[in-house]
């Protein structure tokens, strides 16, 4: 069998760059080199690519990459007679082709669609979810509108605009408190603030309107949160359920990649028929936003046992202490065979 080319994007113009820096060094060191060449291309925050060519292990520390290493420019070829990469020598274009592109990008630009479809239109496959389910899942008010019509139970949110804001304060005091403020299309708990007390409010609005045009207040969902690998086109294999324990507040920023106060279970410490109606939901989720290759699906397990939908990373974290890793591990799949099912998925 021939080695296929793979081309692995970090970085990109997003608020979690630091993330894919650390997703990518290790989708990078783990991925099969006997069946796969890999070609890393670095995005930078401003929004260039380049074809990283110094050492990976320098790929993970933040800004690194752009100091090490010769970098050569590159574009994707949205010219079919060109198909593949294009690499910039002085003057001069060369094409490089490639059998498949995996961004590992989270974020707007690289998790939203626009990489995905942007690829799709250059007839390169794409690793992972494709245009829709990215943008969809990128999407937390219209994530929210297509699991709910699938039978999914969702939090009670109104979303809102600079312009309808007051509006939409009044009726979100209406649920009740704690509430949820959040910008529709962020990630990494940027611009997501919790509200004990009505006051709160306005500048917890503000602070997700930074992040997003969009924002969505949310009814507070007691109990806790977990969280179900699916990988597969029409296959779906599930990981383990896994548990977030907070000790207070929410899983914000801090915790999300320091877990200071916050403890991952994994698995969770739940019964298993509660796990496996988990897994059945996070499928029932994935298949409604018509993910494919990959996601993490977010949950809450209320005190009742009810499971409401959170929402859906298409592009989850693939750091080696990350969430989807361990839950595929738990299921005998670890981040090797992962990466390779995942890839045979598309060439
Ligand atoms: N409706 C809600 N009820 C309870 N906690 C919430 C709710 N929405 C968000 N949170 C808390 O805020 C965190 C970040 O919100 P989330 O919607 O997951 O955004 P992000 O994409 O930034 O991860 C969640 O992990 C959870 O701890
Ligand atoms: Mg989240």
């Amino acid at each position: 069998m021939s080695k296929k080319t793979v081309a692995v994007l970090f970085g990109g113009q997003s608020s979690e760059y630091g993330v894919s820096l650390q997703s990518a060094l290790s989708v990078l060191k783990n991925i099969n080199k006997e069946k796969y060449d890999v070609i890393p291309i670095g995005i930078t925050v401003s929004g260039d690519w380049y074809r990283f060519t110094g050492d990976i292990d320098r790929i993970g520390t933040d800004d690194w990459w752009e100091n090490v290493g010769k970098l050569i420019p590159v574009t994707v070829s949205v010219s079919r007679s060109t198909r593949g990469l294009l690499e910039l020598h002085g003057a001069r274009w060369s094409r490089v082709e490639v059998d498949a592109v995996f961004p590992v990008l989270h974020g707007r630009n690289g998790e939203d669609g626009t990489v995905q479809g942007m690829l799709e239109l250059a007839g390169i496959p794409v690793i992972g979810c494709g245009t829709l389910a990215s943008a969809v899942g990128m999407d937390k008010e219209r994530a929210h509108v297509l699991a709910k019509a699938a039978g999914v139970a969702v939090p009670r949110s109104v979303g809102f605009v600079s312009s309808n804001r007051l509006r939409a304060a009044r009726r979100a005091v209406k649920f009740g408190f704690p509430l949820f403020v959040k910008p529709v299309r962020a990630g990494s708990s940027f611009g997501v603030t919790r509200v004990d007390r009505e006051e709160d409010l306005p500048p917890a609005m503000d602070e997700a309107l930074r992040y997003d045009s969009r924002a969505v207040i949310e009814k507070a969902v007691p109990g806790f949160e977990v969280g179900c690998a699916v990988m597969g086109k029409d296959q779906l294999t599930v990981g383990r359920v896994d548990e977030i324990e907070l000790a207070g507040g929410f899983f914000d920023f801090q915790e999300k990649y320091d877990t200071k106060t916050a403890k991952l279970h994994m698995p969770a410490r739940i019964p298993a028929e509660t796990e496996k109606r988990i897994q059945d939901t996070a499928k029932t989720v994935y298949r409604a936003l018509d993910c494919s290759g990959f996601a993490r699906v977010d949950m809450f397990l209320t005190p009742e046992q009810d499971i409401v939908f959170n929402e859906v990373n298409t592009i989850p974290g693939l750091t080696s202490h990350s969430r989807f890793p361990a839950m595929m591990s738990g299921v005998g799949i670890d981040f090797p065979d992962m990466l390779d099912r995942l890839l045979e998925m598309y060439i």
